[in-house]
């Protein structure tokens, strides 16, 4: 499956249970102080997780244009990490839960209409002490116990380490999903569900206040995924990225390919171009301050 068909076949998935297709907010959010780049789906939807204001629709399905900048040092050497990318997404606001996050999660995975991937490939995580989608997953989704890891906040709360260091804002405990690939690499993962039901104020304890509806956040991501579906050891290998990196090894004079020494450089380069294509579009010029540095 080509990039573009995973992006649109998540979007009418989505949409067949209900959810409202929006596009893509910008990547350099106006009005949030709080971040320089969009960092993930949810962040266009903050108001409507804080209850703030009429809600429109209370189910929504996004691809979001994101720019992280924590990971910049594994670009380009791991497998898996990018500046720029897509996230898919599903959200629910004060509307269904973890029954449904998790069960259409595994009907999109796995059904023959859908990505058909094979099932004895996944596994998940869940938060520690949260037995409910634990219960899901086993009881309903049919997923063995040994297929199920309980782990800490750092692993399993979004934003990571959410309840004792923050940032203050809506967060929740959150369940992951892996793939195992075929070729025998690490197992990576592909969609973060999140369990958006707290709104954190302040230091521990008691700073995880209940908002006041239960919400769904949703990541899955969309060059992760292409690079499962399309049998490929590296992001950097789906039909979207090989050609960048191609184009930036022939810009540079070097004969790209993925195993070479200059590998890792001209992803690199393929991966910031990128990026900064998006931001310049976005009216960022180079500078040495916020956003342009
Ligand atoms: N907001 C969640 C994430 O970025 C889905 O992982």
């Amino acid at each position: 499956m080509k990039t573009d068909e995973l992006r649109e076949s998540y979007l009418a998935f989505f949409e067949s249970k209900g959810c409202v297709r929006r596009p893509s907010d910008v990547l350099m959010p106006r009005g949030d102080p709080t971040v320089l780049f969009t960092p993930a789906g949810m962040n266009q939807f903050k108001n409507e997780f804080l209850g703030v204001g009429q809600l429109e629709f209370t189910r929504a399905t996004t691809c979001q244009k994101c720019l992280r900048t924590g990971d910049i040092s594994n670009v380009g050497v791991t497998a898996y990490h990018h500046t720029f990318f897509e996230m898919l997404g599903n959200f629910s606001f004060g509307d269904y839960f973890k029954r449904e996050a998790i069960q259409w999660a595994w009907e999109y995975l796995t059904d023959k209409r859908w990505l058909a991937l094979d099932g004895d490939r996944l596994s998940v995580t869940v938060y520690l002490d949260d037995d409910e989608a634990y219960n899901i997953w086993h009881d309903e989704v049919g997923l063995p116990a040994d297929r199920i890891r309980r782990l800490n906040e750092h692993e399993n709360f979004w934003p990571a380490g959410a309840p004792s260091q923050g940032p203050d804002g809506v967060c929740g405990p959150c369940s992951e999903i892996f793939y195992h690939p075929l070729h025998g690499g690490d197992e990576v993962e592909i969609w973060n569900l999140v369990f958006t039901q707290f709104n954190r104020v302040g230091d521990p304890p008691d700073n995880l206040r209940p908002l006041p509806k239960q919400n769904i956040d949703t990541g899955m991501g969309l060059e992760r995924t292409a690079a499962v579906l399309q049998g490929v050891a590296s992001n950097f290998e789906i039909d979207s990225l090989k050609p960048l990196c191609l184009a930036a090894g022939e810009t540079v004079g070097v004969n790209y390919s993925f195993d070479s020494p200059q590998g890792r450089p001209v992803r690199r380069i393929a991966d910031h171009v990128r990026a900064i294509t998006l931001c310049i579009h976005e009216g960022v010029s180079p500078g040495s301050e916020k956003e342009s540095y």
